[in-house]
């Protein structure tokens, strides 16, 4: 049977490196997508380079979603491993998916999601609050 996914896709589904709860991280962020209702987690603990640059010594992911969100959260973090604040910041969600391949059109917003964590795991490190949510405008209907 033929698969929708790319085979570095398939194998980071079934395989993937970088899924486990990290224990106290030094920073952690945590997005979804209310429209297919996955969820991103993300961990990182910071080591210092001989010029006392901040790196990322180690990358973990959790999460409840499909098989493009968990290839796309492994494949983030092991791009970011090793990687410095600053480049792994840089990181875009078409970086990831030229190292995994071409995701269907309808999984890309899964790339956008992994993009979206490490963001708020980066913005989680240096101390950036999550903007406060908008209440919803109340509506009322005339009957
Ligand atoms: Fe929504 Fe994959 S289907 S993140």
């Amino acid at each position: 049977m033929q698969s929708v996914y790319p085979k570095k896709v398939l194998k980071r589904f079934f395989e993937p490196k970088y899924m486990e709860k990290m224990k106290n991280p030094d920073a952690c962020g945590k997005a979804g997508n209310p429209a297919c209702g996955d969820i991103l987690e993300m961990y990182i603990k910071v080591g210092k380079k001989k010029n006392k640059k901040e790196y990322i010594k180690k990358a973990r992911f959790l999460t409840l979603g499909c098989p493009a969100a968990i290839s796309v959260s492994d494949m983030i973090c092991e791009m970011i491993e090793g990687k410095t604040i600053e480049q792994a910041s840089k990181i875009k969600f078409d970086d990831v998916l030229k190292k995994l391949g071409k995701l269907p059109a309808t999984k890309i917003h899964c790339s956008i999601l992994g993009i979206e964590v490490l963001k708020k795991t980066i913005n989680n490190l240096r101390g950036v609050k999550p903007p406060a949510r908008t209440p919803r405008k109340k509506t009322y209907v005339n009957v």
